[in-house]
C-alpha cells in the first residue's frame, strides 16, 4: 500500500465555492440517512442480536452498545428483513414463543439454518431503542397476498381483528408505527426472476392488500430497478394510476426503488477492501460518483410520468461491496471499512443531498458486519468497532431535515478515470435556523487543497471545523486500533467574502457555520 506524500496546495490553485446561504432550495429528509439490516452473516446475529442469555450488555437480547452507537448517529430508519432474505421470509415463523419457532434454510447467504430467534418483535423492539422508523420488505417472491396483508395488519391494526388479537397473545397490546412497506426485493433477481411488467402488475396486487390500518398510513415501495435498468423504473412509473387520487398519494404504491453498489472495478472484480492500489482508489471513488447519473435518469423517467414529483425515489441499497475478507464465510459478505468507504459515503451524501426532490430515502447496505457496515463486532470480544463511514454519518447529523443549499464549485480539479472524468472535490451544503453545514470531501489520494468559501446572503458569526482522514488510503479501526475519526480542523481561517479551508489529500472536513 503505497502512503501518498501530501503537498499544500498554493492559494493559485484554489477552489471556489459559492453558497448562497439565503437560497435554500428543497429539504434533505433525513431518512437519505438510513440504513439496512438482513438476516446476512453476522449482520443480525453475532452483531444486531446477541440473545437475552448472553455475556455482553443487551437490552433484550440486543447488544446495547450497536443501539448506543446508531442513536449516535441519529438512525432514521431501519430495512428489515432483506435484501433476498425478504422474499423467503413467512413473518409467521418469527413470532411467538422463541424456543418454538420453526427453523429455516437461510438459502441465499450460505445456506445456514436460521432458528428465528430475530422476528418481528425483537425488530420493532430495536427500531423503538434506536429511535429509527421501521421500513418492512414484504415477501412477495415467495408469499401470498392474504401473507403480506396479515403481517400488516398483525402490525398496525389497533382493535380486536384476528391478527391484532394474535399480536396481544404474543405480549404486545399496542401496534407499532410502520410508515414504510417494500413490496418484496429486487424482483428481476433473487425476489423471483420477473420481467418488469410482470412484478409490476404484482406489485399493484400486493400494495392494494397491504392497508393502512386506521392511522398508520403506509408509505408503499416497488422493488426497483438494477442500477442502470430505466426501462425496470419505466415500467414501474406506468403501473402508477393514480397520481392524483383524493388523499394526495399517488395509487398503488407511493416511491419506487433502485440499487446500485460500489465495486473497485466491476460486479466481476469487485477488488479487495484493504491493500488495495492507488489506481483502484481511483476506480472505486469514479464508480461511486456515477450515482448521479444514475439518479439524474432515473429521476428524468420519472418526471415523465410524474412531472409534480409525487412518487419518491428510494436507493434502498448502496454502498460499497468488495471481495470478502479471507479467512471469512465467502457468503457472509464480510469486508473492513477504510477512509476509502468514508469517501465514497460522502461523496454519495453530497449526490443525495442535490437530487433530494425527488430521492425521499436512501439505506446503506448493511449496518452490521456486512458490506459497508457502520459497525463491526468482534466475535470474541464483542467489542464494537465504529467504522470510517460510520464518522461520515456522525459529521452529517446536522444535515438531517435542513434545506438543501446551492454549491457552486469553480476550479475543481478532476482526472480521467477510465472512461468518465471524475471531479477531486465533492461538496454540499445546508442550513436550518441559525447555522449552516458545509462538506467538502477531497479525493486526491496525495495533494492538499485549498477551498475559498464563498458565503454569501447572511452574516457569519462563528465557525468551526472537523476532518476525517489518515495516513494511509485504507487506513481503517479495529478493536486494538482506531486509526480513522474525527477531529477538531484548524486549517480555516476568515476571509472578506468567507472562509479559508484547507481539504487534505484523501480527506473529509465539515465547516458549520453559525449564522447571524
Ligand atoms: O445487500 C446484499 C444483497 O444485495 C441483498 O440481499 C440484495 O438485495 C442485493 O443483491
Amino acid at each position: 500500500m503505497a502512503t501518498p506524500d501530501p503537498h499544500h496546495a498554493p492559494p493559485e490553485h484554489a477552489t471556489r465555492a459559492i453558497v448562497n446561504l439565503d437560497l435554500p432550495r428543497h429539504r434533505i429528509s433525513r431518512h437519505l440517512y438510513g440504513h439496512f439490516a438482513e438476516h446476512l452473516g453476522r449482520g443480525i446475529y453475532g452483531g444486531i442480536w446477541v440473545g437475552d442469555g448472553s455475556p455482553h450488555e443487551n437490552v433484550d437480547g440486543l447488544r446495547t452498545s450497536v443501539i448506543e452507537a446508531l442513536r449516535e448517529i441519529a438512525a432514521p430508519n431501519l430495512r428489515w428483513p432483506g435484501g433476498c432474505f425478504a422474499d423467503d421470509y413467512h413473518w409467521r415463523d418469527g413470532v411467538g414463543d422463541r424456543a418454538a419457532r420453526p427453523h429455516m434454510l437461510n438459502s441465499n447467504w450460505g445456506d445456514v439454518v436460521e432458528d428465528n430467534a430475530f422476528g418481528t418483535h425483537e425488530f420493532l423492539r430495536l427500531c423503538e431503542l434506536v429511535g429509527a422508523e421501521p421500513y418492512i420488505a414484504g415477501n412477495v417472491g415467495s408469499g401470498t397476498v392474504a401473507e403480506m396483508s396479515e403481517w400488516v395488519e398483525y402490525l398496525t391494526r389497533a382493535d380486536d381483528s384476528p391478527m391484532a388479537a394474535m399480536r396481544r397473545s404474543h405480549g404486545r397490546d399496542r401496534p407499532w408505527s410502520v410508515p414504510f412497506w417494500g413490496l418484496g426485493n429486487e424482483a428481476w433477481g433473487c425476489g423471483g426472476g420477473m420481467r418488469a411488467d410482470h412484478y409490476a402488475a404484482l406489485a399493484r396486487q400486493f400494495a392494494t392488500y397491504a392497508r393502512s390500518h386506521g392511522g398508520n398510513e403506509l408509505y408503499r415501495i416497488a422493488a426497483g430497478a438494477n442500477i442502470d435498468d430505466y426501462a425496470w423504473t419505466e415500467a414501474l412509473m406506468r403501473a402508477i394510476d393514480g397520481l392524483e387520487p383524493v388523499d394526495g398519494a399517488p395509487r398503488p404504491f407511493q416511491a419506487v426503488s433502485v440499487h446500485a453498489y460500489t465495486h473497485a472495478r466491476s460486479w466481476k472484480d469487485k477488488g479487495r477492501a484493504t491493500g488495495f492500489t492507488v489506481e483502484e482508489w481511483y476506480t472505486t471513488l469514479s464508480n461511486a460518483s456515477r450515482m448521479d447519473e444514475l439518479l439524474t435518469r432515473h429521476s428524468a423517467v420519472m418526471q415523465h410520468y410524474d412531472p409534480h414529483g409525487k412518487v419518491g425515489l428510494v436507493v434502498d441499497e448502496w454502498g460499497t461491496w468488495f471481495e470478502p475478507e479471507s479467512g471469512t464465510n465467502p457468503h457472509f459478505l464480510f469486508q473492513q471499512n477504510t477512509l476509502r468507504d468514508a469517501l465514497v459515503a460522502s461523496i454519495h451524501f453530497d449526490i443525495f443531498h442535490r437530487h433530494a426532490q425527488r430521492v425521499v430515502m436512501a439505506n446503506l447496505a448493511q449496518t452490521v458486519n456486512v458490506l459497508q457496515a457502520v459497525l463491526l463486532t468482534d466475535a470474541q470480544t464483542g467489542a464494537v468497532v465504529k467504522t470510517p463511514t460510520f464518522h461520515v454519518f456522525e459529521m452529517n447529523r446536522g444535515h438531517h431535515d435542513a434545506w438543501a443549499l446551492d454549491v457552486d464549485l469553480v476550479g475543481v480539479p478532476s482526472t480521467r478515470v477510465r472512461e468518465r472524468e471524475l471531479a477531486l472535490l465533492s461538496a454540499s451544503a445546508s442550513t436550518v435556523g441559525d447555522s449552516a453545514l458545509v462538506s467538502l470531501t477531497n479525493l486526491d489520494p496525495a495533494q492538499d487543497r485549498r477551498v475559498m468559501l464563498d458565503l454569501r446572503g447572511r452574516e457569519i458569526a462563528g465557525f468551526s471545523a472537523r476532518v476525517l482522514t489518515a495516513s494511509r488510503l485504507d487506513a481503517h479501526n479495529s478493536p486494538d486500533r482506531t486509526e480513522v475519526e474525527p477531529e477538531p480542523w484548524s486549517d480555516i481561517a476568515r476571509t472578506d467574502s468567507g472562509l479559508d479551508v484547507v481539504v487534505p489529500a484523501h480527506g473529509y472536513v465539515t465547516v458549520k457555520v453559525d449564522l447571524a
